[in-house]
């Protein structure tokens, strides 16, 4: 089993959430934590309606964000038998960057995180912010040079999704490659292109 950990912040971006942590906690191979900040609450709801229980369900280990001393706090519970453990934060808003990127972390959220990259695991931030301020460049670019990825939220257009579940199935499938965990999500291929239906919206294909 590999530990995943999913981190939920206040940004934009629960819908991407919500179908990540669907397709996790569908592996048997992973073993799904997850913490949800104070400030993600207020954007599930505008966003999906939602309390956070319905996002934490599909963990199998739910830490709250003011529990400090709780196991993701300290980098033994990180180890053990097992792939190598991971954590995604996903979406991340800037508050929750800033705090990495400066050391000073406030909640289990970024203490986890922080405690990820001194333990040099994998540590993927799927920011959500536009346009982004020199700050927020800075604060992304400190922890890219700290080992973090940064994996702003994107979509791609070239597998041509026909809505709005396919379009985030195709991103959950990226951040899954940076995790290294197996997906089925789809990924680019030229021959995927061909037999793709054509978009309603585009005469033309974007490149991947
Ligand atoms: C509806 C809504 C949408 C928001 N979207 C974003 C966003 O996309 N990016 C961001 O950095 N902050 C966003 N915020 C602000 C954060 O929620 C706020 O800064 C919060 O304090 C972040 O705390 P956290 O990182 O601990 O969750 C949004 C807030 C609300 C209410």
């Amino acid at each position: 089993m590999r530990k995943i950990l999913v981190g939920v912040s206040g940004a934009s971006g629960m819908p991407l959430a919500l179908r990540l942590l669907g397709h996790l906690s569908a592996m048997p191979e992973v073993e799904l934590s997850c913490i949800v900040s104070e400030g993600s609450a207020a954007v599930l709801a505008a966003e999906c309606g939602m309390g956070p229980g319905e996002l934490t369900g599909h963990a199998r280990h739910v830490y709250p964000a003011d529990d400090l001393g709780a196991g993701p706090a300290s980098g033994s519970w990180w180890r053990g038998e097992g792939g190598p453990a991971a954590m995604l934060v996903v979406p991340c808003s800037m508050g929750t960057l800033g705090a990495l990127a400066s050391g000073a972390t406030r909640n289990l959220l970024q203490r986890a995180a922080d405690v990820a990259l001194k333990e040099s695991l994998r540590l993927v931030l799927v920011t959500r912010e536009s346009p982004l301020s020199a700050i927020h460049l800075r604060n992304m670019l400190c922890l890219r040079e700290a080992g973090a990825v940064i994996m702003p939220f994107s979509p791609g257009f070239y597998l041509r999704p026909q809505s709005l579940t396919a379009m985030l199935d195709h991103f959950c499938g990226r951040i899954l490659d940076q995790a290294g965990i197996a997906h089925n999500l789809g990924r680019w291929a030229p021959e995927n292109a061909a037999s793709a239906p054509p978009s309603p919206h585009t005469s033309q294909g974007d490149q991947p």
